[in-house]
């Protein structure tokens, strides 16, 4: 198993439209348990494919950050087929290091997809996992939580950004 790079917001692979995953091989099986690996050495609660420079539809979730492995989840293709409600939380993401905003979430949501044996899989999830599954899904989607936010918010964050790479600092 190996740490990845995880790329930053600004990586043209983190704009695109990530593909479906339609064959689940050996080296499919690496780049999840490398992924695992990533998120755990971050720590963070959650890392999308694209996230490490591949675009395909996969993620993994852990919203203990590793805390307790059992409930880890690595969801290929996820889709969200039904949402409710409305939780504002404050958010970030491994590819926006250092920058957190209030976003606002499904409270509830049913997903589907499929595990790493290819089964196909859904989730009943609130609250923190909802949260996370949603903003796992939108970076398959090309999209950052920045993009949740008021366009005043968002923008003064990508200022921030381009001064942090003006310096040299993303
Ligand atoms: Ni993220």
């Amino acid at each position: 198993m190996a740490v990845l790079e995880i790329v930053k917001f600004g990586h043209p692979v983190l704009s695109a439209q990530a593909l479906p995953i339609e064959n689940i091989n050996g080296d499919l099986q690496k780049l999840v348990s490398n992924m695992i690996e990533t998120m755990y050495a971050a720590p963070g609660v959650g890392l999308a494919a694209p996230q490490v420079g591949i675009g395909k539809r996969l993620a993994v979730i852990d919203v203990t950050a590793g805390e307790d492995p059992s409930t880890l989840i690595v969801i290929i293709n996820p889709e969200i087929k039904e949402s409710e409600g409305e939780l504002v939380r404050d958010e970030g993401c491994l590819s926006v290091p250092d920058f957190t905003a209030e976003v606002v979430r499904p409270k509830r949501v049913f997903v589907t997809g499929m595990d790493l044996n290819g089964k196909n899989v859904e989730y009943e999830a609130t609250d923190l996992l909802a949260r996370a599954f949603c903003h796992e899904v939108d970076h398959l989607n090309g999209k950052f939580f920045l993009d949740r936010l008021s366009a005043i918010k968002r923008e003064l964050i990508k200022r921030k950004i381009r001064k942090k790479v003006q310096a040299g600092e993303w």
